[in-house]
């Protein structure tokens, strides 16, 4: 043991009476002795979270006084600092000068990796792969706590089924099925199995509840749901974080039925406390506890009454706790048990984390040498990203493209550090990103490149002031756009096959970056069209945060490689992927509409009373006299260089019993002249039941690889809670009748078996 960790035993020995030598330390301290020796001051101070604006400021709050503060015991937590040294002074006033030196809960946004970032989430999702995204939240958890940090606000969990909305990025796309398993590979990845170890962080599952239904796309805009909705499509994932053991929740800025979820006594209590049966804290998010001001719910002190009452904990940068809980409790609105209750959960959760033992456990300054951005976790975060693209369309096969050709690399984004990151990623370091032209001449050294801008992101130039806020994203050239168009002309004419790297600047999606408008910006699309129209074989690598509107260039004779925003290691990943290195595996997780008009999407909707013959328009049937109801590419879509076939599919049984298990299998070969891999997907439709069914939903996958010529006899095993949903009551049951089974290689796939459940 230290001389620290001795130190520190002893200072809480002195407060802790209860503690004698010799006993385990799991009994050290204790946090109901703690709370005994506290003022009422004193535990509202708890329940403050504060930054000294280290990060991104999301808001217009920046707190103030914060040293100040935390000797005065005003503060419980602080995010927007890293490193151990700097980590170390605000843990020094804490543990060192304030009267009962309770350490800091240190926090940070860690979404896509701390400083190896790897592809944002929405692109991660895109894997399928559960093993690989639970191998992402430990390395990240491992740097983040070698630079002090040791509470997570990651993940976000938002079912998202309207790409104007900015935020999609973040999450894992439309299904509550496949968003429950990331959100617990998640939860396991930063937890482990021992969150004192110091190596892993506490997770806070956010936005609770419903963000990412925020009305036609709008960022922090209203939700009205059904509770039927919420329940089978929206809270399953939030409820994974839960099962899993998440440590804290972030409450979400939008209402839920009426109550902005920070001040929602029905949420907060009700359904995550009584109901999930959940442990932890619950943060606000940032100063959305005041937002309730302006959501109509009272003044700073009224809302801040709601909210503790509601059953929040911690109130993120807002001090509405901080500066009216006292003069609540004086005037009799609220008790001080209540302020006790959630301070009590804030010094459990620091007990958790071993800071009561060891304040200083996350400290250790040798350890972002050793364990930060290593070739290790670099290697991983370029795996991560070759396994998020996903390859849209491949038109006469033309990736993977021979690396002995000339290459004309083409595009606003082919040659912009900048953009690599991706939204949400205030650890990270763009500089330190590989761009494409760079991957390009890393991973094909013999090949001859001609590069050329073509086209700036965007022409418009107040459209690129937005966008710019933390940093050149949109350089508009100084070269006007017809130069630099002929330009790429002429590259594109003076080689063999051209790579042309379009699509969204790193904050065109994100957190308020939402747009009416998905389609790729003008300047581009004129750009592919020239490309296009010199006759050449045209690969477009396509990168954005959202699902985007590309009907005119999906029927281009083009292949189409979707890359989201794949980080650090963007181009060594994306190079591999375009010279066949690495075989494109990912599937879509969010459905990709024809035009914005076709918003909300997703795959599991429901038959209606009218459906109307497929993609066909019939009068008075469920549909649109200009679009078809069909998105442009499916959810669970995604080819490889090589070929899939589906085939015996059958259930072990044609009758189940209630409780009782399925087995699923099916014969999958690869057909084709590559290794790959594939995610061969389970889609179950219950035929009927007592309110409306979706006309499938995902219900089983699994990631297969396969040798060229191999086929493998997969097995999906539908448990008996594969069958249930919550019925009008709310109650979580399976219906008997008749069930449908689809399996394949999207949500558009047409294998079918059935069975019965008794
Ligand atoms: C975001 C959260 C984030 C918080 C702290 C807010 O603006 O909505 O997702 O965790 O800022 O950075």
């Amino acid at each position: 043991m230290n001389s620290y960790r001795l130190l520190a035993l002893l200072v809480f020995q002195l407060f802790f009476f209860n503690n004698a030598w010799g006993q385990s330390e799991s009994t050290i301290p204790d946090v109901e002795a703690l709370l005994q020796q506290m003022s009422l001051e004193e535990k509202i101070g708890q329940l403050n979270l504060l930054t000294p604006g280290g990060g991104v400021a999301t808001g217009s709050v920046v707190s103030k006084n914060v040293e100040s503060k935390i000797k005065a015991g005003q503060v419980g937590g602080l995010f927007g600092v890293a490193g151990p040294e700097r980590v170390r002074k605000a843990q020094d006033i804490a543990v060192k000068n304030s009267r009962l030196k309770i350490p800091l809960l240190i926090g940070s946004d860690v979404i896509h990796g701390y400083k190896t970032t790897y592809p944002i989430p929405l692109g991660l999702s895109s894997s399928w792969d559960m093993d690989l995204i639970q191998k992402a939240a430990r390395m990240a958890a491992q740097e983040a706590t070698a630079d002090g940090i040791m509470w997570n606000f990651s993940p976000m969990v938002d079912i998202a089924r309207d790409p104007r909305w900015g935020r999609i990025a973040e999450g894992a796309g439309e299904d509550p099925y496949l968003g429950s398993k990331i959100a617990e590979a998640m939860v396991k990845g930063y937890q482990g199995n021992d969150l004192t170890a110091p190596n892993t962080m506490l997770a806070c599952v956010k936005h609770f509840a419903l963000y990412g239904a925020s009305e036609a796309g709008r960022d922090y805009h209203s939700v009205d749901m059904s509770k039927t909705k919420m329940y089978n499509q929206y809270l399953p994932p939030y409820k994974a974080a839960v099962d899993a053991g998440v440590a804290s929740v972030m409450t979400s800025f939008n209402d839920v039925d009426g109550i902005p979820a920070t001040g929602n006594h029905w949420l907060l209590t009700n359904l995550l406390r009584k109901e999930w049966q959940f442990d932890g804290f619950v943060v606000s998010d940032y100063t959305s506890l005041n937002e309730m001001i302006a959501h109509g719910l009272g003044d700073l002190q009224q809302v801040s009454k709601l909210a503790l009452k509601a059953g929040l904990d911690m109130d993120m940068v807002g001090e509405g706790f901080l500066t009216t809980l006292k003069k609540s409790v004086e005037e009799g609105k609220i008790s001080e048990d209540e302020i006790t209750q959630a301070c009590r959960r804030v010094l459990q959760a620091k007990y958790q984390a071993g800071l009561f033992e060891d304040p200083y456990r996350y400290l250790d300054t040798n350890r972002p040498e050793k364990d930060i951005l290593t070739k290790e976790n670099r290697a991983v975060a370029r795996k991560l990203a070759a396994h998020s693209f996903v390859l849209l369309k491949n038109h006469n096969q033309i990736l993977p493209v021979n690396k002995r050709q000339k290459i004309a690399l083409i595009g606003p984004l082919a040659d912009s550090r900048n953009n690599m990151l991706g939204t949400w990623a205030p650890t990270g370091d763009s500089k330190l990103a590989v761009t494409i032209l760079e991957g390009v001449k890393n991973v094909a050294p013999e090949a001859e490149i001609n590069f050329a801008k073509g086209a700036n992101i965007s022409d418009d130039k107040e459209f690129a002031k937005k966008i710019n806020v933390f940093g050149p994203r949109i350089v508009i050239d100084t070269r006007s756009p017809e130069t630099l168009l002929q330009e790429a002309v002429a590259a594109a004419k003076k080689s063999d096959v051209v790579v042309a790297v379009v699509g969204e600047a790193t904050e065109m999606s994100g957190e308020s970056a939402s747009r009416t408008d998905i389609s790729i910006p003008d300047s581009q699309k004129k750009l592919i069209r020239a490309l296009v129209a010199t006759g050449k074989p045209v690969a477009l690598v396509l990168m954005s945060g959202r699902p985007l509107t590309i009907p005119e260039e999906f029927e281009m004779p083009v292949s189409i490689l979707q890359v989201w925003h794949p980080g650090v290691e963007a181009g060594n990943a994306i190079a591999d992927v375009l010279f066949g290195d690495e075989v494109p595996s990912g599937k879509l997780t969010a459905s990709w509409p024809r035009n914005v008009g076709q918003i909300p999407i997703y795959h599991s909707v429901k038959n209606t009373g009218r459906p109307g013959p497929k993609d066909e328009f019939e009068k008075f049937k469920t549909n649109y006299l200009d679009a078809p109801n069909s998105p442009l590419i499916p959810f669970g879509y995604g080819l490889s260089y090589t070929n899939f076939a589906y085939s015996n599919l059958k259930v072990d049984k044609p009758e189940i019993n209630q409780g009782e298990s399925l087995k699923v299998q099916v014969i999958v070969t690869n057909t084709g002249s590559y290794d790959g891999a594939e995610v061969v997907q389970l889609y179950l439709r219950d035929v009927v039941r007592s309110i409306t069914p979706p006309v499938r939903q995902l219900k089983g996958f699994q990631k297969v690889f396969l040798k060229k010529g191999e086929s493998q006899n997969i097995t999906l095993t539908l448990k008996p809670e594969d069958l249930k949903f919550y019925n009008s009551s709310l109650e979580f049951v399976a219906e008997p009748g008749e069930f449908e089974v689809y399996v394949g290689t999207d949500s558009a796939c047409t294998l079918k078996t059935s069975f019965i459940l008794k």
